[in-house]
């Protein structure tokens, strides 16, 4: 199977190479990340993005940034990398993966013997192993999942939590991929996920390119289809889960639980313990990012509202979890009542 890679280290290994997201599906190009500007950049613009792949390319990036300063002195290295750190972070703050990403590698390099070449190559080390852990926690979560699927079930999934959004084979999507791999054929329904359409644009096609046969729809067509045709199931990714449960994902993954829980359709979130967040009590404490009015106003730079006309545009809104039927992580299949205490528990 065609599975896309993300987020990869640049041949010479002292940049980041992303898949350019912003310009699927009309055209696949890859970009180099070396500067601070080019990591933060890419990641406020979506040019790479998804929780886990967020916290892949800040983690790298971070490396990448700090990489020309190897005959530095060792403390004015890890101040500059606490700055960048900070930058880095700053850019998307509900995907607790970024912050989680970026944490690992300063505590690696406040830990490292040596001077400050000993010391990027450990924060280079750290970083590689959360890309190689996010990637085999992504096939957990495919292997837990698969259990849920049969030949002929119905997934209705939104945004994008596949290759794109993660180091291997997603979340939402890794069951999916699984399924496939063992000749089960589901079929496979994606919202749009207005305003930037991370469901047509990537999801369907990275699927298409695997293979999987896709059927898109408007996020305004969800509960119709659930109630013209039917849903077995819906699946979806996570930015950041609370210790209860409540779930912060793409905008509209809340309406999609509440037409779920109408439907009696289980819902259910995949995603990487990376993603889970025993600090945060409950989905009120999480911060949601808003973003430009122009996402809202315009699709594909077309104007589809008057200039100037107000708009509403979170990025992202929390499910609570009283409708979250099941929580698939790389460590099991959660049911509710919810209790993260800590990131490896349920
Ligand atoms: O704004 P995005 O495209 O970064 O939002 C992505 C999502 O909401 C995904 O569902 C989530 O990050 C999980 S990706 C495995």
């Amino acid at each position: 199977m065609k599975i896309i890679q993300s987020v990869r280290w640049t041949d010479d290994g002292l940049g980041v190479r992303i898949i350019d997201q912003r310009l699927l599906p009309a055209r696949l190009v890859e970009r180099e990340l070396r500067s601070l500007d080019d990591v933060t950049d890419a990641i406020r613009t979506l040019a790479v993005r998804g929780a886990p792949a967020i916290g892949i390319a800040g983690a790298m990036g971070l490396v990448a940034v700090l990489a020309p300063n190897a005959k530095q002195r060792r403390d004015t290295l890890l101040a500059d990398a606490r700055n960048a750190a900070d930058a880095i972070r700053a850019t998307r703050p509900t995907a607790v993966n970024l912050s989680w990403a970026l944490e690992r590698v300063l505590a690696r390099a406040s830990q490292a013997d040596g001077d400050s070449a000993a010391t990027i190559a450990a924060m280079r080390r750290e970083a590689t192993a959360i890309l190689d852990e996010d990637r085999e926690m992504c096939r957990r979560i495919g292997e837990h999942g698969v259990s849920l699927l049969r030949d002929g079930t119905r997934v209705l999934t939104h945004c994008n939590a596949g290759a794109l959004a993660t180091g291997g084979i997603g979340t939402a999507l890794a069951p999916i991929y699984v399924a496939a791999e063992r000749g089960i054929t589901v079929e496979v329904f994606v919202d749009e996920s207005r305003p930037l359409l991370q469901g047509s644009r990537l999801t369907a096609w990275e699927l298409t390119r695997a293979g999987i046969p896709v059927t898109v729809l408007t996020d305004g067509m969800a509960a119709s289809l659930m109630r013209e045709r039917g849903i077995d199931l819906c699946v979806v990714g996570a930015d950041r889960i609370a210790a209860n449960g409540d779930v912060a994902n793409k905008i509209g993954t809340y309406g999609l639980a509440i037409a779920a829980r109408y439907h009696d359709v289980p819902f259910v979130v995949a995603a990487p313990t990376s993603t889970l967040d025993p600090s945060t009590k409950t989905g009120e404490e999480i911060i949601i990012e808003e973003r430009g009015a122009d996402e809202v106003r315009c699709i594909g730079g077309v104007a589809t509202a008057p200039a100037g006309v107000d708009a509403y545009n979170p990025a992202f809104d929390v499910t609570p979890a009283s409708l979250v039927s099941t929580i698939i992580t790389d460590v099991g299949v959660h049911r509710p009542p919810y209790n993260f205490v800590s990131a490896r528990t349920s």
